[in-house]
């Protein structure tokens, strides 16, 4: 059985890969709507979020736990040892992989994210010529969980990502990482008005870090249960 969580639908992007590529693995998947957005709350809230999470789905029989979320991810180092056993992050593959595009990155996040420097750190860690602008869009969390996706956006949801990939244009990126899961639903949207830019999907990217780091092939029943 493996856990996957996010504050809300940007984990099912995750899930759904999981699920691609482990076809007969138990999958449970915890949305903790009751406590989103996690990218408007401080760090010490998210810390107890993220802890009670791993708990729960540990308590559930989770081998591993994948933290679909880049807000939740933010804050791995402030988890005990046990817990960063058990739990993978998403922020440092994902900026793994935008490194292989140019050291010019732009991540798009939750205000929580962006200001935490999370991405510029790893990038930093990873590669000393990095250029990273993280730029905060937490305006479109709510409009995914509202329904917003690729190939059907009103005309004022159209109008905000314009907006925002005006920013993000601005930046000249050789990459962006689409560093809040929930944008992932956006994938194509973004793809659209950016269409130089390579964009890096770190909900995509996390899944298939997650299913690596798997060793036991037993998987037999392949049920899913949502929380
Ligand atoms: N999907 C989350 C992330 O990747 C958080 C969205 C939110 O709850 O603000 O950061």
């Amino acid at each position: 059985m493996i856990g996957i969580f996010d504050s809300g639908v940007g984990g099912l992007a995750s899930y759904n890969e999981a699920r691609r590529l482990l076809p007969s693995e138990d999958i449970i998947y915890l949305a903790d709507s009751k406590n989103a957005p996690y990218g408007t709350k401080d760090k010490e809230t998210i810390i107890k979020l993220v802890k009670s999470n791993i708990k729960m789905l540990k308590e559930r029989g989770s081998k591993k736990i994948l933290i679909a979320c880049c807000t939740a991810s933010s804050i791995y180092s402030s988890l005990s040892r046990e817990e960063q056993k058990i739990a993978v992050p998403i922020i440092i593959p994902a900026v793994y992989e935008a490194l292989s595009s140019g050291s010019r990155i732009t991540t798009v996040s939750t205000s929580y994210t962006a200001s935490s420097h999370a991405f510029k750190e790893a990038a930093a860690a990873l590669c000393k010529s990095a250029e990273v602008t993280e730029i905060a869009a937490q305006i479109l969390v709510e409009l995914v969980e509202c329904g917003a996706r690729d190939g059907g956006l009103l005309p004022r949801e159209s109008a905000i990502l314009d907006g925002i990939c005006a920013k993000i244009r601005d930046t000249s990126p050789d990459s962006l990482i689409l560093g809040c899961t929930h944008f992932s639903h956006l994938e194509g949207e973004f793809a659209l008005r950016l269409p130089t830019v390579k964009i890096v999907n770190a909900a995509l990217i996390g899944a298939r870090v997650l299913v690596s780091s798997i060793t036991d092939s037993a998987h037999e029943s392949g049920k899913t249960i949502y929380i």
